[in-house]
This record gives C-alpha cells, sequence and structure tokens, in this order.
C-alpha cells in the first residue's frame, strides 16, 4: 500500500505579509552587487521573509521545517521572544561604547560563559565571528608557546580569512594563492571513508556498516595516532608544535566523527611536548550534541583554548575564545583590542541564549529528539541503496549519500540536488556540505520536536525513493 506523504506539523503563528523588493529585484541586486562567489542555494533560489521557532516563511508566506538553523547556528529557535525584549531594553539604554569603558553587560557574560567551561579556562575573549576566533587563537598558540607550527586535520574547515583558510583543510574553500606560512594538516581519522575504521569507533547511537574486531580498544584510533607520530618525527621540530586544531565533530566537512580517544591521544601527544590543544566548538557547543554542553566533553579532554561561534549568538554575530590565565598573558605582550567584540547589545543576546538553553531544557531535547532522529534516519540505511552512512550526536547530524554502497562512490550532483529539491518541495529545509556534497546536513534549532523529527525522515524516505 502506497504511503501517504507525512504533513508539516501544526504551527499557529502567522506571519507578516511581505512588503519588501520583488523575488526579481533581489536576485537582479545580488547579481549586481554581491558577491559573485556566494554560494546560494537551490535551483530557484529561496528568499525569506521571517522566521518563527523552528519555522521559515518565504515571501509568499509558504512555511518550512528548518533543519539547517542557518548554517548550524540558530541554536534556541528563530526570533525567541527573550532575546528580542532583551535587545531591544539594551539598544535603547545603550547600544555600544567600546571596552575600553566598564560595562556591567560584558562582565556579567564574561562570567556566566567562563562558569559553563572546565575551571582552567577563566579568560574570555569575545569576537564577532567563529573565522575571528580561530585567528587569535592562532596567535595566542604561538605567543605562548613561542612555536610557529599549527596542526589541523584534513576535511576540516575553521574559517575563511587569510589565516584560517591555511587552517581549514578542503580545496572548495582555498583560493590559489600562497598559503599562509606554518600550517600542516594531519590524516583524518575518519571512520566511514578512511583507511581504517569499524562498527565500534564511534560514541554516538549510529555506527558505520564497517566490520571490525576490537574488543578492548579502538583499533583504527590507534592506527590514525601511528600515523600522527610518524608525522611528529618527520616532519616537525624536535621541540614540538604549537597547537593542534580539531572540532569536536567535523561540521561542514559533513558531520564525521573521529574513532574513541584519537583526540584523547592527540591532546596527550601535543601536551607533552608544550603544545596547546584547541577546540572549535563553533557547531558543537552550546549543547547540540545533547549529552554535554561542549563536544569536547565526550572526548574526555579540557582543552587549553576553545573557540566558539555560531549558536553562542542565535544569529547575531557574536563568537568568544576561552583559555587560561597563563596562555591570556602571552597576548599582553601587545594590546588587544576588538571595537564591536563583547558589545553591550551582543553581551546581552549571548546572556539570553544561556538563559534559554537552561530554561527550556534544549541541551536535554537535542539529546532525546537527536537520538531518536539519528535511530530513524539508520532505518533508512537499511531501506535505500543510496544511504551510505548515518552519523553525529544529538542534533549534529550527517547522511552521507553514495551511488554505491560498496565503492561509496559520492552520489552524482544531479540525483542530490533532486532529492534536496524534493525535501524543498516537501516544506523540509536541510543543509548539504562533505568534501563532495554529498552529505545531507542536519543541525536545526534545539527546540525541534519528536513529530519534526518523524517529519524529516518521512519527507527524506519519499525523496530518497523518487531518485
Ligand atoms: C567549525 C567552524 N569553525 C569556524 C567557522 C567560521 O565561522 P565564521 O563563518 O563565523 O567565520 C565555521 C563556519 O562555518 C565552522 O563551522
Amino acid at each position: 500500500m502506497k504511503r501517504s506523504l507525512a504533513k508539516l506539523p501544526k504551527c499557529d503563528f502567522v506571519p507578516l505579509k511581505y512588503k519588501g523588493p520583488s523575488y526579481e529585484n533581489l536576485k537582479a541586486t545580488r547579481r549586481a552587487n554581491l558577491s559573485p562567489a556566494l554560494t546560494t542555494y537551490y535551483g530557484k533560489p529561496l528568499a525569506l521573509n521571517q522566521g518563527y521557532k523552528q519555522w521559515l516563511f518565504d515571501l509568499d508566506g509558504k512555511r518550512y521545517l528548518d533543519m539547517f538553523g542557518g548554517i548550524c547556528t540558530v541554536s534556541v529557535g528563530h526570533s525567541h521572544p527573550k532575546i528580542t525584549e532583551a535587545v531591544n531594553e539594551q539598544m535603547s539604554t545603550l547600544g555600544h561604547c567600546s571596552n575600553v569603558y566598564y560595562h556591567p553587560k560584558i562582565h556579567q557574560y564574561a562570567e556566566k560563559l567562563a562558569a559553563k567551561l572546565p575551571n582552567k579556562l577563566k579568560v574570555i575573549y569575545f569576537v564577532n565571528s567563529g573565522s575571528e576566533a580561530n585567528d587569535l587563537a592562532v596567535l595566542m598558540a604561538r605567543c605562548y608557546t613561542r612555536k610557529s607550527d599549527i596542526v589541523s586535520l584534513k576535511n576540516c574547515y575553521h574559517g575563511m580569512t587569510y589565516e584560517t583558510m591555511a587552517l581549514t583543510c578542503n580545496g572548495y574553500y582555498k583560493y590559489p594563492v600562497p598559503q599562509s606560512p606554518g600550517f600542516f594538516r594531519t590524516m583524518n581519522p575518519d571512520v566511514y571513508r578512511g583507511i581504517w575504521g569499524g562498527q565500534n569507533c564511534r560514541d554516538g547511537p549510529v555506527q558505520t556498516d564497517r566490520v571490525c574486531n576490537c574488543s578492548q580498544e579502538c583499533e583504527a584510533g590507534i592506527k590514525y595516532l601511528q600515523q600522527f607520530d610518524e608525522e611528529l618525527k618527520y616532519e616537525f621540530p624536535k621541540c614540538g608544535i604549537a597547537a593542534f586544531f580539531a572540532e569536536s565533530i567535523q561540521g561542514v566537512g559533513g558531520a564525521v566523527q573521529y574513532p574513541k580517544n584519537y583526540i584523547k591521544g592527540i591532546y596527550n601527544r601535543v601536551s607533552a611536548t608544550g603544545g596547546v590543544f584547541v577546540s572549535d566548538e563553533v557547531q558543537t557547543g552550546f549543547g547540540r550534541t545533547g549529552e554535554h554542553f561542549w563536544g569536547f566533553q565526550s572526548h574526555e579532554i579540557e582543552p587549553d583554548i576553545v573557540t566558539m561561534a555560531k549558536g553562542i549568538g542565535n544569529g547575531f554575530p557574536l563568537a568568544a575564545v576561552a583559555t587560561t590565565p597563563e596562555i591570556a598573558e602571552s597576548l599582553t605582550k601587545a594590546g588587544h583590542f576588538n571595537t564591536f567584540g563583547g558589545n553591550p547589545v551582543s553581551s546581552t543576546v549571548g546572556l539570553a541564549v544561556l538563559d534559554i538553553i537552561e530554561e527550556e531544557n534544549l541541551q536535554e531535547n537535542s539529546k532525546t529528539v537527536g537520538t531518536h532522529l539519528l535511530v530513524e534516519l539508520a532505518k533508512l540505511r537499511e531501506l535505500s541503496p543510496f544511504v551510505g552512512d548515518v552519523r553525529g550526536k544529538g542534533l549534529m547530524i550527517g547522511v552521507e549519500l553514495v551511488s554505491d554502497k560498496e565503492t561509496k562512490i559520492p552520489l552524482d550532483s544531479g540525483r542530490f540536488l533532486k532529492l534536496w529539491e524534493t525535501c524543498l518541495e516537501n516544506g523540509l529545509i536541510v543543509g548539504k556540505g562533505g568534501l563532495h556534497g554529498n552529505v545531507l546536513r542536519i543541525k536545526p534549532p534545539m527546540c525541534i520536536t519528536q513529530e519534526d523529527a518523524d517529519f524529516t525522515v518521512d519527507i527524506l524516505r519519499d525523496a530518497l525513493g523518487k531518485i
């Protein structure tokens, strides 16, 4: 019997009527006045007018379930009234003063954010974007260690400023210019696509379908660490590297998870020679992975530096770097200034986001709804010849699509786009990523419900059937 297609879960919110420039007008200005290198999603680009909780409304008022959250950024829901109210109040009191003066909000916020981190990470620097945060972390690591080499993982994404473009390791985001010196990338311990990996490697509800004989320790993890040991011997000075950067789960790279104990092994190796470990929590922070507030907690380490952005501000340009007083001291050799960093309004937003995550139990919701969604998505792997892998934790999820499960050849862009457009037609927005652009990225606002998760699976099942 043919299944009928799921309906969008109910929502009583009525969007405002759109009164702005026409769609054709937006198209023309984008072509004439915005960067030609901008990526624009969908054959007929989607133009949005309003957002409410996990919902987005286009110019005609059509409603979509937003399972991508503005690229993993809308953490507590679109247009959250608590944030709107707090921003209005702050804006009408003091919108900006710069941090050469005392202002209560930056102090309150620094204290509250530091309380969420391990005790040793007491000092917070506020900036405006994830790239800026990682740039600053590179500088800190070098000033503190007095060494220059920085290592990251292949397939990572850490930003697109000149320095972070060198840290990032994905050809799509690299311009053909000399890369900033002192950056190196090591083998990505991808347990689905990499040389090693099996069905016990991941810390998460869904494993790969690769056979593995591990009993006590994850063999894949050990082998990937041995590769890094080789590089330490051959590639770098005996005194070691300045820093190792890693996302707790790769975001843009397609929700890639590493074998258990890999990050801990790297942390121990880097610390042993006086280097620092930087956790990029731009996507994995603020409760998204469900089990913990920070992704690094599941790797059982306490990083020396943590960078954060995206979900920290629910869409407001706010980012931060947290570190130890000792590392912070090394940045006092010169003045450090950032005009907007920790401005009263952005600090107000940051405070409200932390309150909402707590008050609305959003970390717990990420865990329960995310685990349910992962388990249901894994069933699609059994049903569809195109679902090669399902992975992630909480509401940080990737579904890797392939043309052939044996060879893992990425699904061709024609079929991928058809599936993606079918989802959109049916009111579902999901992201895309991975080196080959064949991974569905699911990172919604953390307020989604189980009904939304079931709707997502239904629409994906139908779309998979159409390719
Ligand atoms: C893990 C990670 N780090 C850093 C960045 C850079 O952040 P931004 O775009 O705010 O500069 C991103 C952006 O996608 C990211 O995903």
